[in-house]
């Protein structure tokens, strides 16, 4: 359940704090058992947001259809962008209730990869059957496995700041995804 404010800002710079990336993701594979109870989505922006906008962008009745869109989840954690299950207060997963709208699955984007250098959030991403391909990867660090212009869209979640993607993120996020991808709706 949410702690309150103080404890999730506790655990915010705990998970921030790390300069080098190879902690964070350590942090985050000993958060990773606890992290949505601790970040739910009605408190956590970051996903919401992000799910939006894209949904806003490729709207359901736009030129092409969501389930032909590619995307990729750039640090997809537990994958609560893509999200088909969350858990529950009693902490079981359960499908969504107030997060049914602010998840990409459901709203049609099935062609769904997942991006995540921790091995502990990627667990719990796959038990949610929703990702194709999950790359166990960090980005903005060296070439991902992706060929240029793979993707209709990439969205990203939650993942700039200290220790987590570096700016060099971006050009890797732009060289996957297809060029003017975003524009053609
Ligand atoms: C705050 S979580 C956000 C997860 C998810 N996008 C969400 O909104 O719930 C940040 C995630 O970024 C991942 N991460 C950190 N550095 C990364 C990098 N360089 N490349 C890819 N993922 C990274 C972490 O492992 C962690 O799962």
């Amino acid at each position: 359940m949410p702690s309150g404010g103080q404890e999730e800002l506790r655990l915010v710079n705990q998970l921030i704090q790390h300069r080098d990336v190879k902690d964070t993701v350590n942090e985050y594979n000993r958060a990773a058992s606890n992290y949505e109870q601790e970040f739910p989505v009605e408190v956590l922006g970051g996903p919401r947001f992000a799910t939006e906008a894209v949904l806003d962008l490729f709207p359901d009745d736009g030129a092409i259809p969501r389930g032909q869109l590619n995307v990729l989840d750039v640090a997809a954690g537990t994958g609560l962008v893509g999200q088909r299950w969350c858990v529950n207060s009693e902490n079981a997963w359960s499908s969504i209730t107030i997060a049914d709208f602010w998840q990409l699955y459901d709203a049609g984007i099935k062609n769904l990869d997942a991006l995540e250098p921790s091995s502990e959030m990627i667990k719990i991403a796959q038990s949610r059957g929703i990702y194709q391909r999950i790359i166990e990867d960090m980005i903005g660090h060296h070439r991902i496995d992706v060929e240029d212009n793979t993707y209709d869209l990439v969205v990203v979640a939650g993942a700039f700041g200290p220790g987590h993607c570096p700016l060099t993120a971006l050009d890797e996020m732009i060289r996957v995804c297809k060029p003017g991808a975003a524009r053609n709706r």
